[in-house]
């Protein structure tokens, strides 16, 4: 890629961020479109956010992905808001124009990716583990798709708060609805490493259910789901598709997954 004066910047946003994906497989799709383009990671201190959001205004830089911990805070500096982003209380793309655009993708690349591996979901009934940041946009797909949400959470206050804002039933024990649903999702951190408490007794998953984990890597939920025979994925390619929309969101252009995927493994592999 050669950077001219005509190069226009795009990024994420994050602290931290230097083991982001997102530069990744972003540059890949602007080179896949030969779009004169960069796509740089920006590790803000949390009190800093403000003065280097409202920058990047300042700056021309003409879109980012917010990741963790601002998403709730780019909301609040946003002129406008989309739909989805506003009910999920959450923005990890923003789009600078004239005013500055917030939207919402992350509940999009959740969706693609589980319909990928289930298909259809419409009255699915669905466990989720977790109600922390992550969880209101898979809350946000869940409920918009028509499904039956159970949730559990460690703090059960959070999902408490939760439930009314998106139809979501409680329960204190995972195991309590383990025969009665279709799909299980895990939204917590739980499993990035392997001194992580199990979240139930994972032998109890069952060939038939479907075992979405958000976390980018096969987690011990993961690897006992796929023992039983239970169909199961990580969140890389929600990850993707989240990615693949807020390009969509910038440039009009729709990105094959494949396109994406590829960029990743060989990084990866390098
Ligand atoms: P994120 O924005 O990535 O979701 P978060 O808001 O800190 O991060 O949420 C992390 C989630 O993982 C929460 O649901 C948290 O449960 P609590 O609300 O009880 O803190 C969950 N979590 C983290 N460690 C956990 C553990 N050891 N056992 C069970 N849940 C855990």
């Amino acid at each position: 890629m050669k950077i001219s004066g005509k190069t226009q910047v795009y990024g994420i946003l994050g602290y931290p961020v230097k083991h982001s994906l997102s530069p990744v497989f972003q540059n890949a799709s602007f080179e896949y479109f030969s779009v004169d383009a960069v796509y740089v990671p920006f590790e803000v201190e949390p009190k800093n956010f403000n003065t280097a959001f409202l920058g990047l205004k300042a700056l021309g830089v003409k879109g980012v992905n917010i990741t963790l911990p601002f998403k709730e805070r780019a909301l609040e500096l946003c002129d406008l808001l989309d739909e989805h982003a506003k009910q999920i209380g959450a923005v990890n793309t923003v789009k600078f124009e004239n005013q500055i655009e917030g939207y919402n993708t992350d509940w999009i690349g959740f969706l693609k990716a589980l319909k990928d591996l289930e298909g259809d979901i419409k009255n699915k009934k669905v466990l989720v583990l977790g109600a922390g940041g992550t969880s209101k946009a898979v809350f946000y797909a869940l409920s918009k798709e028509g499904c039956y949400v159970y949730v559990w959470n460690r703090t059960i206050q959070k999902a408490l708060e939760l439930a009314e804002r998106f139809s979501l039933h409680v329960v204190g024990n995972p195991e309590d609805v383990l025969d009665d649903v279709d799909i299980i999702v895990n939204t917590t951190s739980v499993g990035l490493s392997e001194r992580d408490p199990h979240l139930f007794d994972y032998e109890k998953i069952r060939e038939n259910h479907t075992v979405f984990d958000v976390i980018y890597k096969r987690t011990p939920l993961l690897e006992k789901a796929l023992e039983k025979g239970a169909k199961a994925q990580d969140g890389l390619i929600m990850l993707l598709y989240q990615g693949i929309e807020s390009f969509r969101i910038w440039t009009n252009m729709e990105v094959p997954l494949s396109v994406v995927k590829e960029s990743l493994s060989s990084y990866i592999l390098n």
